[in-house]
């Protein structure tokens, strides 16, 4: 029988530091799956240069890096685990790289939809959490992955994060999400049971999730959840994609206009570490 495939991608520079231990000790408890590698800060990844192209049916993005690579690679396995570090308060910036090219990846969604992800941050202190774990959660999902699974790890030296008492029951706890545990949303009644998010604005007297907009009540000291914006399930997602073919064609249709209010805009003294970028811009 041949053996399912792991891919464990850190988004960490360091060697064996806690996110590739992490992604190590998860696959230990999958003996019989395969772990293959990726360390996302090796990759050429581009930012998105906001063109659309690649909603096009058929059509690619046309920036020439590693992006393409990384879906096949993600495609090919049969479960994912990303380890990410916390960088000032978010997931560190390959992530959010990564996550910003999602629409390249809706050309594969066929192939990417309800791939079993589990996501482990890691970070040096709770109290220094701020909106990472919620935002990492996001990130991969923007890709169309199934999040499984998500903990959090802590440790600020490389490795420190293995020393923890619940290590094990932790990197157990994503191994068993990815070998097919349902899915569950950690600390019901604070968290948005559809997203995972734990983070509220407060909207006519109630709170509503930041990512999704679904809205809760508090009751006691946990929250109520009554209402799911319908715009953020699976079937508004593909709506909110039309929405975008549809935008890319009306900007087909509105480029003149906007062309002669861009152009009252060009220029400026641009200024750039590589001279030959710098200069009078058109
Ligand atoms: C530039 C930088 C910023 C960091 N910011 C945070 C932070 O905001 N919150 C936090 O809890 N840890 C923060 N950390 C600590 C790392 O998240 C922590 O050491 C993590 O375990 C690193 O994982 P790694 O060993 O896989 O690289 C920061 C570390 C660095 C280098």
């Amino acid at each position: 029988m041949t053996p399912q495939r792991l891919l464990g991608l850190t988004a960490s520079h360091r060697k064996t530091g806690n996110s590739e231990i992490v992604l190590k000790a998860v696959a230990e408890k999958l003996p019989s799956w395969e772990l293959s590698l990726v360390r996302l800060p090796d990759l050429k990844i581009l930012p998105c240069k906001g063109c659309y192209a690649c909603l096009m049916p058929g059509a690619r993005c046309n920036l020439a890096d590693d992006m393409e690579w990384l879906l096949e690679q993600i495609i090919g396995a049969d479960g994912l685990i990303f380890a990410v570090p916390n960088y000032v308060m978010g997931p560190v910036g390959i992530m959010k790289m990564i996550a910003d090219r999602a629409l390249q990846a809706v050309a594969h969604y066929d192939r990417m939809r309800g791939k079993r992800t589990a996501l482990a941050l890691t970070l040096g202190r709770e109290d220094y959490r701020g909106y990472a774990d919620t935002a990492l959660i996001s990130q991969a999902a923007a890709l169309g992955l199934f999040i499984s699974r998500t903990e959090l790890f802590y440790g600020t030296h490389p490795a420190e994060a293995a020393l923890d008492e619940r290590f094990s029951e932790k990197t157990a706890s994503l191994a068993l999400a990815l070998s097919g545990e349902k899915a569950e949303i950690p600390n019901p009644g604070k968290r948005c049971p559809r997203c995972g998010s734990d983070l509220f604005r407060l909207r006519d007297g109630e709170f509503e999730c930041a990512l999704c907009k679904a809205r809760a009540t508090q009751e006691g000291s946990l929250l109520r959840f009554h209402y799911f914006h319908p715009e953020f399930g699976d079937e508004g997602r593909e709506a909110h994609m039309k929405w975008l073919v549809g935008k890319k064609i009306e900007f087909r249709e509105m480029k003149e206009r906007l062309s002669e209010i861009q152009s009252r805009y060009r220029g400026g003294r641009w200024l750039s570490p590589r001279q030959e970028q710098a200069g009078d811009n058109e």
